[in-house]
């Protein structure tokens, strides 16, 4: 914290209590964090429970390279340091959306195990939930649906995901797993809806 900001009171919650704010959405906020290789259909997948969710009747945003790093992380780039400055930020966002009782949809790469555990202990373990989205390297290439993997084997693009710059899969086997190789994106949203709906219902 620097000076001129060790002044400011960070805990202003209490003026209008986030469980009022989730009774008059009739819903829990919580942050359900996708990540996995680029091509690997993170994005997909959340804008596809997005739509989903919300026609369910949730409240819900997506945060994705396509709203972060062209805005608010546009002066980021990939170097380990300015991925995990993307994570932290959009970390500090999502726990502001939780905490409004929106629920929030990450897609990025998060390629590190740290980077997750860190974005875990800036939101809070009880509103955090880690979703795996697998698909090889090899897969990812061969969709390369922005073209990235083309330029990235060409020496076009540096330090690329699964390329010059490493990915970490999770350890754990609690981590809940989808894979796009094996299953659609329909299944594989079909597959995750029991398991977010739980966490965002709230009792009457
Ligand atoms: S993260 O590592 O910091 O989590 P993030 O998800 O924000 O990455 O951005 C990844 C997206 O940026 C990819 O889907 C791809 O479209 C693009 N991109 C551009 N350069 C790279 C690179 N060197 N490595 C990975 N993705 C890249």
């Amino acid at each position: 914290m620097t000076q001129d900001t060790k002044e400011i009171h960070p805990d202003f919650a209490g003026l209008l209590p986030r469980d009022r704010k989730e009774s008059q959405l009739k819903q829990r906020g919580h942050v359900f964090w996708f990540y996995g290789l680029s091509g690997s259909g993170k994005s997909t997948l959340a804008y596809a429970l997005e739509k989903q969710l919300f026609a369910a009747g949730y409240f819900v945003q997506v945060l994705d390279g396509d709203n972060i790093r062209t805005g608010l992380n546009s002066n980021l780039g990939f170097s380990d340091d300015d991925r995990s400055e993307n994570i932290r930020r959009i970390s500090e966002v999502a726990k502001l959306f939780a905490q409004s009782g929106i629920v929030t949809l990450v897609s990025f790469i998060t390629p590190k195990i740290e980077l997750r555990e860190n974005a875990k202990s800036v939101i809070g373990e009880s509103d955090f939930t880690e979703i795996y989205v697998e698909a090889s390297f090899e897969t990812c290439a061969e969709r390369d649906v922005k073209g990235l993997y083309a330029k990235a084997k060409s020496g076009e693009i540096k330090q690329f995901t699964g390329k010059d710059s490493s990915f970490e899969p999770p350890v754990s086997e609690k981590v809940i797993t989808v894979n796009t190789e094996s299953s659609g994106i329909d299944d594989c949203s079909q597959s995750l809806l029991p398991k977010i709906l739980p966490t965002i219902q709230i009792s009457e």
